[in-house]
């Protein structure tokens, strides 16, 4: 329901106001309300029913040319169907085994849309110098890898494309013959007449007699040259162009990825009889208000990344396409998967990733798109977030009520009511009359602000940043391509910036200078703490179609919107980020967090899943959707806590903080519709509840900041699902409501179902598990084992892995930079062999000084000194020193200081206290290596070496003497 309602006696706003949770279905289009869904479709049934299919699609191999770097070949292709419409196939190796899979139309009408990789990729990547192909009658191949385990086969007819590993296949591109690249025609000539296809069965040759082409395409032009939808006519004068590829895993029984999808991380089938899944994932960027806790419709954002999984292999593909896609995901038998892949327009470009391990895939991702930037570490806070802060007062009283319950908070947001009738960067003055002091407010207890930035600019001309938009040509234009696009956003009568026009780029970095820049608008009244949050970049249209911009819509170099929509929401922020890293000198870190995103959009900042409701369902749905999104790339991911809609219960709330803390991205938000719910307004016993979570939260930093850093060097996600840390354990290919933390061995299973007391949890392996808490030690089992673990309302399942070593800052603060100088505690929590290893990874947190080797990268580990000894050792090591390689992405550290002025900064840190779980007695001697005996206390309890299970021992050292930044060994004798 759309309603007008005035806020503050001033503004007139257009809300969406839920009146029950529903999502409006008819909305958004079914792959039956799409035509070249609904034509890709019915193609597949086609060639399930017909026994005798074949793909029109050969390779001529008279064509074929193998570069002289012989890691690529290209050859022409042609179609049965259309014998004068040419294509071209050009298959390149990478270095590191990525195969890449590009076809096109040759000398067609007009040109497709091959640009989707190269907004993607961060380079161009290198060939392998490893490859010889291989060209015979029937098929190229090439055979590659350290033990040649790796190949490569072409078959020329039909064209059929596979990856197998050890002579087993992995990937199959159109192994089932569903390639179809629509060529461009004229109206006139779309239905030429052609020979029947030899070999087709009778009931296809009688098909055939009346339209040729009709026992594959169809037997009519369905939607070929005009659509309707909801009221929205889409002119489609380039006709019909879509593509469809078949992709089969032949040994992987499970897939992950391909969000947003509000589903579960291992993919469900959508060829089967569930209603919930009976449409294919759909990939277009949509602003879908209420939209369902368990759907295959598509959300905000698109990353056409699919890891498929088995218990030996893991392999991946990234189909860079940007045009509207719909995958079918089908199980032919329970080891097995096939999907079927069908896009509105674009070249067909697919990477395919070898693996065989999560891990490999995750760096194969990351060399083609980029690692997650190391975010500032205040970002990794807790941020507090509402429609809206009416006024610089309101934020003032915020933060003062924060402080005087003792929660710590990083970041207070602004969303679009600071903004004068919408125009954003404007301050609407009557109720933020002083936003610079506001902003110094906030500033003087190391807090930071992020203000909203939208993309729809009010058509006015008392604004001067549409008024500059529109003067320089930026702005994306309607079908005609020669005047701007008008549509209806929360400023009412908009246009939208094209940030596809290289102009606008400079331009738009020049809008946040917080220094006055001559005759020219930049933002003065703002500060270098200031940070931005970019929504409705879908792009959000209220009167669009399918809320969005209309797909004959033009933008630079001529694309239609249809070509480049699930891209468009990606750059604002890619161009914010750099407008921010832009703004000061020396350069500061940016934080942008988007609701819309494509592959290659971890590059840019964080991304939350958008307009959730505040129901137990989607507090589920969110964490799944946060898995399936880090396994793409975008790790610095976070549901809205508390639900954006709604007025959540206590308990509901209580529950949401506990997620939201044990999300990569942290903020709470509410609808401007919802009561208030900032986290020192509920009653105790919630409150301290509220309060203990945050600060956990907050102990915990070093957790984050560590993983960030391995993510943003790895490209492995911070948060890691059952199969990425296991991947052999087929019990755990399912599981998506317990993960672990980056690598330090933290398992938390957050509670997402009322009036829970306690909670299962799967062990994967024979290893012990201490409960963080309590210190309970849990034994797992080679076969996989649940645990009961105890989750009242006020406890979180959360264990530590035998083996780990975690860093924490336990003294409590207001904001995370007020504890960069705070000590450490290190809890150790042995293996069942009296092991145990951890990371912590340090640096400034908000400059780019830790690409010049300013960091602190220290590896602890716990070990006997023999197999069967009685002395174990706690040592503190630089790990920059051994790994210089991995110490900062894309930068080897060869010549790293360990006395870098980041170091020195932070010398004096000490570790305050050794937590050391498991130890099998009571030690007669705990000392410094080669200095003084410590003080300790130790409880006696389980050790990690039996088969008990119960509270652990614990032995706690308290302040060692030991520095964070320095080599140190402890001695324990027992
Ligand atoms: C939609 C966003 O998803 C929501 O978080 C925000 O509060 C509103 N737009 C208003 O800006």
């Amino acid at each position: 329901m759309v309603r007008a309602v005035t806020l503050s006696g001033a503004l007139l706003l257009l809300l969406y106001v839920p009146s029950t949770f529903a999502v409006k279905t008819q909305d958004f289009k079914t792959c039956a309300q799409a035509g070249f869904c609904r034509r890709g479709r019915a193609l597949a049934s086609r060639a399930q029913e017909t026994a005798s299919w074949k793909s029109p699609y050969s390779v001529d191999s008279s064509s074929l040319a193998v570069a002289s770097d012989q890691a690529s070949f290209t050859a022409g292709v042609k179609s049965s169907l259309y014998p004068d419409i040419k294509f071209s196939l050009d298959v390149r190796i990478h270095d590191d085994g990525v195969v890449r899979v590009r076809m096109d139309e040759v000398d067609g009408l007009r040109k497709r849309y091959d640009e989707a990789a190269s907004w993607a990729l961060i380079a161009e990547p290198k060939l392998s110098r490893d490859i010889s192909w291989t060209v015979g009658k029937k098929d190229v191949r090439a055979l590659y890898g350290a033990k040649k385990e790796s190949e490569v086969v072409v078959n020329f007819e039909p064209l059929r494309v596979a990856l197998l590993r050890n002579g087993k296949e992995q990937v199959v591109l159109n192994g089932r013959g569903l390639l179809h690249m629509e060529h461009f025609r004229t109206k006139e000539s779309s239905r030429p007449e052609g020979t029947p296809e030899e070999g087709l069965d009778e009931e296809a040759q009688a098909v055939m007699k009346v339209r040729p082409m009709a026992w594959f395409e169809g037997e009519t032009e369905d939607g070929y040259w005009e659509e309707s939808f909801g009221g929205n006519t889409d002119s489609k004068p380039k006709g019909p162009e879509s593509l469809s590829i078949d992709i089969e895993f032949p040994n992987h029984g499970h897939v992950y990825g391909i969000p947003q999808h509000a589903t579960r991380l291992d993919l469900p089938t959508t060829t089967g009889e569930n209603p919930t899944y009976s449409d294919p994932y759909r990939l277009w960027n949509s602003d879908v208000f209420e939209y369902m806790a368990s759907s295959t419709m598509s959300l905000y954002g698109s990353i056409p990344v699919m890891h498929a999984h088995a218990a030996d292999s893991t392999v991946a593909i990234f189909n860079a396409v940007a045009s509207e896609t719909w995958i079918d995901v089908d199980h032919p038998t329970p080891k097995s998967t096939n999907t079927h892949w069908i896009s509105e327009s674009g070249i067909l470009d697919v990477f395919i990733m070898p693996g065989p391990t999560p891990d490999d895939i995750f760096g194969q991702y990351a060399r083609l798109t980029g690692t997650p930037a190391l975010p500032a570490q205040w970002s990794l806070g807790y941020h507090q977030c509402r429609w809206n802060y009416i006024s610089s007062d309101d934020v003032r009283s915020v933060q003062k009520r924060f402080d005087e319950h003792d929660m710590p908070v990083d970041v207070f947001w602004l969303d679009i009511e600071y903004a004068e009738e919408h125009k954003y960067f404007i301050w609407d003055k009557k109720n933020f009359p002083d936003p610079v002091d506001m902003m110094h407010d906030v500033e003087a207890l190391g807090r930071k602000m992020v203000v909203i930035i939208d993309p729809h600019l009010k058509r006015t001309s008392n604004y001067p940043v549409y008024q500059e938009a529109s003067e320089l040509g930026v702005l994306v234009k309607g079908k005609s391509g020669d005047s701007e696009y008008e549509g209806w956003c929360w400023s009412g009568s908009s246009s939208w910036i094209d940030f596809f026009n290289p102009n606008s780029w400079e331009w738009w970095k020049r809008l946040f200078k917080t220094t006055s820049q001559g005759n020219k608008w930049s933002w003065t009244e703002s500060t270098d703490n200031t940070y931005i949050w970019n929504d409705m970049n879908e792009p959000s249209v209220f009167n669009g179609p399918e809320i969005s911009m209309p797909r004959d819509n033009i933008h630079y170099g001529g694309w239609e919107h249809r070509d480049v929509h699930n891209i468009n929401g990606m750059l604002l922020p890619n161009i914010t980020s750099q407008a921010l890293i832009a703004r000061s000198d020396p350069p500061k870190r940016p934080f942008v967090l988007t609701r819309s995103f494509y592959a290659g959009s971890q590059r840019f900042g964080a991304m939350w899943t958008g307009d959730n409701l505040g129901t137990w369902d989607h507090m589920a749905a969110g964490i799944y959707m946060v898995l399936a999104n880090g396994i793409a790339g975008m790790t610095f991911a976070g549901s809205d806590v508390g639900g954006f809609f709604g007025n959540p219960e206590p308990e509901m709330l209580v529950r949401w903080y506990q997620v939201g803390a044990f999300n990569p991205f942290f903020r709470a938000h509410a609808h401007l519709d919802t009561k208030r719910r900032e986290p020192y307004l509920i009653d105790e016993p919630y409150r301290g509840m509220l309060r203990d979570i945050l600060r956990l939260r907050y102990t915990m930093l070093p957790v984050w900041y560590t993983a960030f850093h391995e993510a943003s060097v790895t490209g492995i996600p911070v948060l890691r699902p059952h199969y990425v840390v296991f991947p052999r354990d087929e019990a755990g290919f399912t599981l998506d409501d317990q993960y672990f933390i980056g690598g330090s061995g933290l398992l938390v299973k957050p509670v997402v179902h009322k009036d829970v007391t306690e909670i299962e949890v799967y062990l994967p392996e024979d290893q012990v598990y201490y409960n963080y808490f309590s210190h309970h030690a849990y034994r797992g089992s080679a076969k996989g084992k649940q645990v009961i673990v105890p989750a009242a309302i006020h406890e979180i399942p959360l264990l530590i892995r035998g083996g780990s070593i975690i860093p924490t800052r336990e003294r409590p603060r207001r904001s995370s930079p007020l504890m960069k100088r705070d000590p450490f505690t290190l809890r150790v929590a042995l293996d069942k062999t009296g092991y145990a290893r951890g990371e912590l990874y340090l640096d400034d947190g908000e400059t780019f000084s830790h690409l010049e080797g300013n960091i602190v990268w220290r590896e602890f580990v716990a070990e006997k000194t023999a197999k069967k000894s009685k002395t174990i050792k706690i040592s503190s090591s630089d790990l920059v020193s051994k790994n210089p390689d991995a110490a900062v992405d894309g930068v080897s550290l060869t010549k790293y200081d360990p006395l870098n002025a980041f170091a020195k900064s932070v010398e004096g840190v000490r570790v305050e206290k050794i937590v050391l779980l498991g130890l099998t007695s009571k030690p007669v001697g705990v000392k410094v290596e080669g200095g003084d005996d410590l003080v300790s206390e130790f409880v006696s309890g389980v050790a990690a070496e039996g088969k008990k299970e119960g509270e652990a021992s614990v032995l706690i050292i308290k302040d060692p003497g030991v520095f964070v930044t320095k080599d140190w060994t402890i001695v324990i004798q027992l």
